[in-house]
């Protein structure tokens, strides 16, 4: 689990006809003080799949680009993870909750392209649920659009399963809810 040194390792799943190497995927958890890190990764995100999220770039350049703004977005959300693929950085991912109802959720999940299909979106997921369970949430949920198959695929893989349609102030159409109970012991009886 990320905030650990141990990554987990992973071989890519598709060589795409290429001899490739077997590369190690770590994961850090980041604190407000590894801000530039952060930015570095998100304004990549926001840049190359302004479709996947709601959050834009154009928020996050000009005035809305300053330090302060992206160590109170890392001091706000508690967990929030950043991905190497041999030794590069290459991906992200953010947990929040558990809410009163026991939900946590996850959000912001980016792969770098030259990094997907290589198990870090399987890292990623697997780290925020390994987070949330420990934090005592009940259920992982998540927002995607109903469009994205590349995540959809992921997280079907990953347990999620499809729980409505959320409308988009937009108008565009409903994104996909999508949740995953998470495991829990039992309480020993006192
Ligand atoms: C969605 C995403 C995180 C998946 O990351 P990943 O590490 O490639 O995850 P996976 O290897 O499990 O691939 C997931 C799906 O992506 C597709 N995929 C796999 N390799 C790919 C590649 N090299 N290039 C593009 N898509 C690829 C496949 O459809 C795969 O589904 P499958 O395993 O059923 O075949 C990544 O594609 C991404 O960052 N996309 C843009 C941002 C985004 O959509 N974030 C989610 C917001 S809710």
């Amino acid at each position: 689990m990320a905030g650990r040194s141990g990554g987990t390792t992973a071989g890519p799943k598709r060589a795409s006809g290429l001899l490739s190497t077997r590369q190690e995927v770590t994961l850090l958890r980041l604190q407000p003080g590894q801000w530039r890190r952060w930015r570095e990764l998100r304004l990549a995100a926001l840049a190359e799949s302004p479709h996947a999220f709601c959050t834009r770039l154009s928020d996050w350049q000009g005035d809305g680009d300053t330090e302060d703004r992206w160590r109170s977005r890392l001091a706000e959300v508690p967990c929030n993870l950043a991905a190497n693929l041999g030794g590069r950085p290459c991906g992200m991912v953010s947990g929040t909750g558990p809410d009163s109802h026991g939900d946590a959720e996850l959000l912001s999940l980016w792969v770098a392209p030259d990094a997907r299909g290589r198990g870090v979106g399987d890292a990623l997921v697997e780290a925020v649920a390994g987070w949330a369970e420990a934090e005592g949430a009940m259920v992982l949920v998540l927002t995607v659009r109903a469009t994205n198959a590349a995540a959809i695929s992921l997280y079907r893989r990953h347990g999620f399963a499809d729980a409505g349609s959320v409308t988009r102030p937009d108008g565009e159409p409903a994104d996909l809810r999508m949740t995953r109970p998470l495991a829990h012991p039992v309480p020993r009886p006192s």
